[in-house]
């Protein structure tokens, strides 16, 4: 099956987002097939904005986001949560004292079939929904490279181990698309294998899922993503093969004018 007939699991159309005056986002137009695609872009682009316009953090103050065919603007975060979408944070967010397996465990709610009340009296069913859930996340930190210490407190692994924990969570519930904020930041070069490697495994079971990557490494998007999106100052400035984007003059210039700002 080709990626076109599989068709569009995220959509922007003419998205935009002030915040006191300051547009961030303009008129920000999208589509987000199965497989990965790439939003990157100098610091302060609106990448991370763009995101939460998904996720139901942010309302846009004009356009549409639609997650498989389905408007999200108006929703929760939560209820967003429940059309299948994950995300992760640009800083992780674990429980540090629940274990690994029990973080990536927190992704699992919208599944569980029993509900909060059998839970509660840890009825039959509650417990073999939690088994299976623990079995899930297990085999989910071994496709990570992180299946011998799945019962250690989150807090005790390494920065980067935490992010790649953070996005096994992401993983757990079956989403339709999976939103990641800056996966590799912090993380050392066998870190990142191993998350490529891992993202690349789950992909390959889920092939209808859509994985929306925002990074600032911009081989990692390479090796990834098939698309990528380039955002700048809040407008896409171009969307095609990564290679090709990066050597766009209009894309090189946009990341050198972020350097030179950046150095000023
Ligand atoms: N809640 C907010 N209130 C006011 N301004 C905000 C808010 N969130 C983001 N901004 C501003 O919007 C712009 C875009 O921010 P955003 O976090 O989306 O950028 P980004 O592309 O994710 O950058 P980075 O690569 O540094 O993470 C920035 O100028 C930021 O200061
Ligand atoms: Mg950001």
């Amino acid at each position: 099956m080709t990626t076109t007939e599989l068709g569009t699991v995220l959509e922007f159309a003419g998205v935009t987002k002030a915040f006191g005056g300051n547009s961030v986002l303009t008129d920000v137009t999208l589509e987000v097939r199965p497989g990965f695609t790439g939003l990157i872009g100098p610091n302060g682009a609106g990448k991370t904005t763009c995101l939460n316009c998904v996720s139901g953090y942010l309302q846009p103050d004009s356009g549409e986001v639609r997650v498989a065919g389905q408007d999200v603007l108006g929703r929760s975060p939560a209820a967003v949560a429940r059309l299948g979408v994950s995300r992760t944070f640009q800083t992780p967010r674990l429980i540090p004292n629940l274990t690994a397996v029990e973080n990536v465990m927190v992704g699992g709610g919208r599944h569980h079939r029993q509900g909060h009340i059998a839970e509660l009296f840890g009825l039959p069913g509650a417990r073999r929904d939690e088994q299976e859930q623990r079995e899930k996340a297990r085999a989910l930190l071994e496709t990570f490279g992180l299946g011998e210490h799945p019962d250690r407190a989150a807090n005790q692994f390494p920065i980067g181990s935490q992010k790649i924990v953070e996005v096994a969570r992401a993983l757990l519930n079956e989403p339709v698309l999976v939103l990641l904020d800056e996966p590799a930041a912090g993380l050392g070069a066998e870190d990142v294998d191993t998350l490529v490697e891992g993202l690349n495994g789950w992909l390959g079971e889920h092939p209808g899922a859509a994985v929306m990557i925002i990074e600032h490494d911009l081989e990692l998007i390479t090796r990834l993503c098939p698309t990528a999106a380039v955002l700048h100052f809040g407008r896409i400035l171009l969307t095609g093969p990564p290679r090709e984007v990066l050597r766009d003059p209009v894309v090189v210039e946009a990341y050198l004018g972020a350097e030179v700002a950046a150095g000023d």
